[in-house]
C-alpha cells in the first residue's frame, strides 16, 4: 500500500508541497523543507508530537500564512475546522450559524436550500433550529463540518476534531467524515490530525510529522506499528 500511494505522486496531485520551510516571526522553524501531496479523495491522517509542525502546515494549506521557501500548489477550496467547536461556531442557532457560511451571492431560498442540504450531509438536519448552546460536542463538530460544507470547500482541514469528545461522539464525527470522503458524487478530501492512534485505523494512508518534516504515506495500521509501544494511547 506504501508504494502505491507513493507512486500517485507521478499523477496530477491534489495538493502537494515541495520543500516548503516557514518560521514563525519569533524564530521558531515549524515547516522545514516539508513536501508533501494528496493523491486523491479520502480521509488521510496525520501524526505527530505535539510542536512537531502539523497544525503550522494546516495554517498554511488554508492560506493564513504563507510559504518563505519551497514550492505550493493547492487545487481544492479548503476549510479549517478546529478541536473546539465552540471557537468556531458564532450564532446562537444551527441554522443562522450554517448560513453564515454560505457564498453571499445566493438568493434567499437558495440559501435555505444549501443550509437543509449540508445538514442532511452532516445527519442534523432534523436540529436545525436547535440553539447551539443545547448541542452536544459531537453534534456541534457536526454543525462545523456543515458549515465547511455549506462554505462549498472539497478540503476539510480537521485539527484534532475529537479531542474533546466522547467515544460515541467520536465514533460519529469520524463516520460523518468517512461518508463524505467516500461518497460517489463529489467525494471531499479530508486531512486529519490526530493524537488517537486508533483513528488511524479508519484513514485511506497516514503520514508522520517530525520536526517541521513529514514522512511518507503508509497505511494507518504500518504506522500504528511503528509508533509501538506507544500504540492506543495518545502522543
Ligand atoms: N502563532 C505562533 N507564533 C509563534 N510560534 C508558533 C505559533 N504557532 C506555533 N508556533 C511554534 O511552531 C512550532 C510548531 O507548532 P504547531 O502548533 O504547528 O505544532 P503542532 O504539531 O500542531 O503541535 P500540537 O500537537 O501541540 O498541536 C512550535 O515550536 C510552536 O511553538
Ligand atoms: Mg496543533
Amino acid at each position: 500500500m506504501r508504494t502505491e500511494l507513493n507512486n500517485y505522486q507521478n499523477n496530477l496531485p491534489l495538493l502537494s508541497l515541495d520543500k516548503v520551510s516557514f518560521s514563525w516571526p519569533c524564530g521558531n522553524k515549524a515547516l522545514d523543507k516539508c513536501s508533501f501531496f494528496i493523491p486523491r479523495p479520502g480521509l488521510w491522517m496525520l501524526v505527530g508530537s505535539n510542536g512537531s509542525g502539523k497544525s503550522t502546515l494546516f495554517r498554511l494549506i488554508s492560506g493564513m500564512i504563507q510559504a518563505q521557501s519551497g514550492g505550493f500548489l493547492c487545487n481544492l477550496k479548503p476549510a479549517l475546522m478546529f478541536q473546539n467547536p465552540d471557537h468556531q461556531l458564532l450564532l446562537p442557532s444551527v441554522e443562522s450559524d450554517v448560513l453564515l457560511s454560505l457564498p453571499k451571492t445566493l438568493t434567499y431560498r437558495e440559501s435555505r436550500e444549501c443550509v437543509k442540504t449540508a445538514l442532511n450531509q452532516v445527519g442534523m438536519v432534523h436540529l436545525a433550529s436547535r440553539p447551539i448552546h443545547t448541542l452536544s460536542g459531537g453534534q456541534k463538530q457536526r454543525v462545523a463540518l456543515a458549515g465547511a460544507l455549506a462554505s462549498q470547500a472539497n478540503l476539510l482541514l480537521l485539527d484534532e476534531p475529537t479531542a474533546l469528545l466522547d467515544p460515541d461522539s467520536q465514533k460519529m464525527v469520524i463516520e460523518t467524515v468517512k461518508g463524505l470522503s467516500q461518497r460517489i458524487e463529489n467525494p471531499i478530501t479530508v486531512l486529519w490530525i490526530t493524537h488517537r492512534l486508533e483513528e488511524l485505523d479508519h484513514s485511506d494512508g497516514a503520514v508522520r510529522m517530525e520536526s517541521g518534516r513529514l514522512s511518507a504515506w503508509n497505511s494507518g495500521s504500518e504506522l500504528q506499528k511503528q509508533l509501538n509501544p506507544l500504540a492506543g494511547r495518545r502522543v
